[in-house]
């Protein structure tokens, strides 16, 4: 008789809490940010009035924050390190009328699964608090502690346990702009509640607590940002609209400056998105988006934020009836400003004691989205320090140490047989006007006759000596070049808008390289700012750049100029930083236009402006702009002499 096979051992377990709890904190803790992020909301949750944040090494080594909320007894503190323990929710009916901003009873397990995790609290009263230490999910100690009433998380080491997650967070700069977004949400979302807020040694930062929205915008932007801004109010039943929105004119490239809250939650809204952009309707430019901070009061059970572990999305339940809502008091808060010219304008108002940036400020990459992660430039008086420093803040001043040589001798009119006068041609190379252009201002005498131009490339002259060729290409980077760096000086660059950001995706080498070099590509006038994992918005060319055929290739352009640069750095010297100087050299080359036949007026300024230049020989990389035949070597050529 056939015996029946053995049975085959099961293949299905059940995972153990501690690896169920690193699974969850892939969802949910993604970086240092999503650790804050947790950490604020149950400080918030807990009623706080004062909130304390310490972070060290863009959160990589510490994040901590310590609230006087409620805290909680031994029990409540032991039970709320197990996964699915909560205080806000008792069963699915409470989902529906939550307002808390925490409900699933995983972020704390999570964070303490993947960290050095320890948390002190003690209630209001109490005589004596909890002190519970755990290290990547390990219960190391629970000891009684006098404490002050409140709880003190502290999460060090991130993700030490898991090297792969390590490896994937970004440089401490990036991180801590992340850690920084958060503060910035939570710190508006909250103006009631007060910060205080230190990352690593720098000074402290303060959001006074028991501020109004006005304030606490003013607190953690400087005054200026809010003068530009007006108010909005709506009410339709339960429906409620506060907060601010750019007056007409006021927009930014990108979506970066839209705060929007639902019950005191900062979202991610498409429906909201849709509302204000149809509000504003044609006091937008295209490709433009408005600043706001607004707040969307709404009954709890007409609105779903469990969609997303990380909460970010909110779905409505009638999301036609929230965007027409939206949209009629947009177009009510921008009615009396129909008439308001179009342009951009951060000049502070009536009564601001900070002086408006001027127009080539507003031009410069400071204002570029790059820098827009963090506030604009702060007055010297102001109560809360920025938040992030300014890309350009970062550059110490520097005097230009460039002479460049200045002749008054305008450049007599050159006879020019056999090419066709066009003496109202435009004579610059390039588009954009440069008044203060150091060649421009000051043609200086050259002792060249231009006779032609060879295969769309070599201009020929004719100088005392002999016959010169000059290399088209190559004189137009070293002008470029030298005006740049001069600009750079100067800290005058500037960048030009794109008419819609683009995003460019990396592969990981080239992003972490990009990531690392990102501030000296920012001083040269190229809008650029990390966009989520490997992906980079652009919202601003160097104008040099934006109107050539590179410019229109955005994506490519930026591989291309990265390329060129990991190349310069080569894989010995990653711990060094280019200097902009390097990368003004490499930008130039992505300026020059290829292909582009002079006409007689341009090649002759080109030529002027060439001669102008500290280093006319010379293109940046070191190739020759100019070869010159003497009439000595000719002479030998013809066998007029041996
Ligand atoms: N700072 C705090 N003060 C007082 N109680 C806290 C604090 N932080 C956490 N708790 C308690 O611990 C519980 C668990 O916190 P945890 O963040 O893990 O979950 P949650 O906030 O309930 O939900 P979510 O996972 O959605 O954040 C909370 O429900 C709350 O009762
Ligand atoms: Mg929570």
């Amino acid at each position: 008789m056939a015996s029946s096979p053995a049975p085959s051992p099961s293949r299905i377990r059940l995972l153990s809490e501690h690896v169920a709890n690193q699974i969850a904190a892939g969802e949910v803790i993604e970086r240092p940010a999503s650790v804050l992020k947790e950490l604020l909301e149950n400080a918030l949750d807990a009623r706080s009035r004062r909130v304390g944040v310490r972070t060290r090494g863009g959160g990589r080594s510490l994040v901590e924050v310590i609230d006087d909320g409620h805290g909680m007894n031994r029990d409540d503190a032991l039970l709320c390190l197990e996964r699915h323990a909560t205080s806000k929710l008792r069963d699915t009916d409470d989902l529906r009328h939550l307002l808390s901003y925490g409900f699933r009873g995983e972020a704390l397990p999570s964070i303490a699964s993947v960290s050095k995790f320890l948390l002190q609290t003690q209630e209001p009263g109490a005589i004596e608090g909890t002190e519970i230490s755990i290290h990547g999910g390990k219960l190391l100690s629970v000891r009684e502690a006098g404490l002050a009433h409140g709880t003190r998380v502290e999460v060090r080491s991130l993700f030490y346990n898991l090297p792969a997650r390590r490896k994937f967070l970004r440089t401490e700069k990036t991180e801590l702009s992340h850690l920084q977004h958060i503060l910035l949400l939570a710190g508006l979302a909250r103006p009631d509640v007060g910060f205080d807020i230190v990352h690593d040694d720098d000074a402290p930062v303060r959001w006074p607590a028991g501020q109004d929205l006005q304030r606490r915008i003013a607190s953690i932007f400087g005054p200026a940002w809010g003068a530009d801004l007006v108010p909005v109010s709506g009410e339709d039943g339960d429906l409620k609209l506060t907060g601010f929105i750019g007056r007409p004119g006021v927009s930014r490239a990108t979506r970066q400056e839209q705060f929007l809250f639902v019950n005191k939650r900062p979202v991610e809204s498409r429906t909201l998105h849709y509302a204000l952009q149809e509000g504003y309707h044609n006091a937008l430019m295209r490709g433009r988006y408005p600043v706001t901070v607004l707040f969307l009061d709404l009954a709890p059970e007409d609105l779903d934020v469990n969609i997303h572990p990380a909460k970010r999305e909110v779905r409505f339940h009638d999301e036609g009836r929230i965007r027409f809502f939206l949209k009629k008091a947009v177009q009510k808060a921008l009615e009396g400003f129909a008439d308001a010219p179009l342009s951009v304008s951060l000049g502070a108002g009536p009564g601001s004691d900070v002086p408006a940036p001027s127009v080539r400020e507003i031009a410069s990459p400071r204002y570029g989205i790059a820098s827009r992660l963090a506030p604009p430039p702060a007055s010297p008086g102001r109560e809360a320090a920025p938040i992030a420093r300014t890309p350009d803040e970062a550059l110490p001043p520097r005097q230009s140490d460039l002479p460049i040589p200045r002749e008054e001798t305008p450049l007599a009119p050159l006879p020019r047989p056999g090419l066709d006068p066009l003496p109202s041609a435009p004579l610059r190379p390039e588009p954009e006007p440069e008044p203060d252009s150091a060649a421009a201002a000051s043609p200086a005498p050259l002792g060249f006759r231009l006779l032609g131009i060879l295969a769309k490339l070599y201009l020929v002259a004719e100088s005392p000596e002999g016959l010169v060729l000059i290399d088209q290409h190559a004189a137009h980077e070293r002008i470029l070049f030298e005006k740049l760096l001069d600009r750079l000086r100067r800290r005058e660059v500037e960048s030009q808008r794109l008419l819609l950001p683009v995003t460019v995706e990396l592969p990981p080498r080239e992003s972490a390289f990009l990531e690392s070099e990102i501030a000296s590509l920012q001083a040269i006038g190229l809008g650029i700012a990390p966009f989520g994992a490997r992906t980079f918005v652009v919202d601003a060319l160097p104008p040099m750049i934006a109107n050539t055929k590179h410019g229109a290739n955005v994506p490519e352009l930026i591989r291309n100029l990265l390329a060129d640069l990991q190349e310069e750095g080569g894989e010995t010297r990653k711990e060094r930083r280019l200097s902009e100087e390097t990368v003004a050299k490499k930008a130039c080359r992505f300026a020059v236009k290829a292909n582009d036949r002079l006409s007689p007026p341009e090649a002759e300024r080109l030529l002027l402006d060439l001669m102008a230049c500290h280093l006319p020989y010379t293109c940046p990389h070191g190739r020759p702009t100019m070869i010159q035949i003497t009439k000595p070597e000719l002479e030998k050529k013809f066998g007029r002499i041996v």
